[in-house]
């Protein structure tokens, strides 16, 4: 574990935008450290027994779920559960009554997924429990970043001098945004792919390299991170048909094969099977897909556990 000295900048975790380098870093070698605790038999440690958590979910979700209720039981901390689907809010309570109520139960952090973009800012203005992003709209997904960051260093050993190309819907994606100002913050280069109609016109801005042809955009990079189509957020038609889409943009063995390298795939997740990704890249020795998965575990642990010596 760090030393009791190595504090986090922040209260929250409410965007990687708020994170200076030392924090990303001092996150990724906690994370290290929690790794191993969670491939030991024993995989549990006393760190948050007094710590009561909420995750509180208004947006469906699996991975980071899961991963962070994995994480806090890990930790040993208390944890409550909240759905939207399943809660007051269906009878049109707000979000800080909601929150409010949760709180009033003592809690002392609260996880949160929300449709909105600037919801978990919101929060930590009104309430004072600690808040962690878990996701606000199509704006960023901190621990996405952070556990993604972690698996290029395992991978290569470090990320500085990296070239991550980000291909798919940029523009609905908040693990794009996240991954953008964490990559560079650690050193990476950074490409966007994707049609023009799912690249933010303005994201030159940031920064990034932006490329509209798969090929050159695999040929680039050591790393492609394959982003999901996300339908759900899609109010018009960006492109003719998901068929037409994946013909443009999806990757599939031939591609790779083609490369005449060998680069590295990753997906957040959840995979869309033939559209961003063909079965046999999903599933491929290039890919560290799963290894993302429980990269994400360490990462939240350690998350966690830095915000609750905030305290
Ligand atoms: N990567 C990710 O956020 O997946 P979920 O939506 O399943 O949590």
């Amino acid at each position: 574990m760090p030393d009791q000295a190595q504090k986090l900048s922040t209260r929250h975790l409410l965007g990687i935008k708020d994170l200076t380098v030392n924090d990303i870093e001092l996150i990724l070698d906690t994370a290290r450290n929690f790794k191993d605790v969670i491939n030991r038999p024993i995989k549990k440690v006393p760190s948050l027994r007094d710590i009561t958590i909420a995750n509180i979910f208004f947006e469906n979700s699996t991975r980071t779920k899961l991963s962070f209720e994995l994480a806090e039981k890990r930790l040993s901390a208390d944890i409550v559960n909240f759905a939207a689907s399943s809660s007051s809010v269906s009878k049109g309570e707000t979000l800080i009554d909601t929150v409010n109520n949760i709180l009033a139960m003592k809690v002392d952090m609260v996880v949160m997924r929300h449709p909105y973009a600037g919801a978990g800012v919101f929060l930590s203005k009104h309430i004072k429990a600690q808040i962690v992003n878990a996701g606000d709209g199509a704006h960023e997904h901190p621990t996405q970043a952070l556990l993604d960051a972690f698996s290029i260093r395992e991978k290569y050993g470090e990320v500085a001098g990296k070239k991550v190309a980000i291909i798919g819907d940029v523009l609905h994606s908040r693990v794009a945004l996240s991954n953008i100002l964490c990559l560079q913050k650690l050193g990476a280069e950074v490409m966007v792919c994707g049609p023009t109609t799912l690249i933010p016109k303005y994201i030159g801005a940031l920064g990034v390299k932006v490329e509209h042809n798969l090929l050159k955009a695999l040929k680039w990079c050591d790393v492609a991170n394959m982003l999901r189509i996300q339908l759900e957020r899609q109010d018009i038609k960006y492109f003719p048909s998901l068929r037409e889409y994946s013909m443009m943009y999806g990757l599939n063995k031939q591609i790779l094969d083609s490369l005449g390298k060998e680069i590295t795939v990753m997906h957040p997740g959840p995979i869309n099977r033939g559209v961003e990704i063909t079965s046999d890249v999903a599933d491929s020795t290039q890919s560290i897909i799963l290894n993302q998965v429980e990269n994400g575990v360490a990462v939240r642990m350690a998350v966690l556990y830095l915000l609750a010596n905030q305290r």
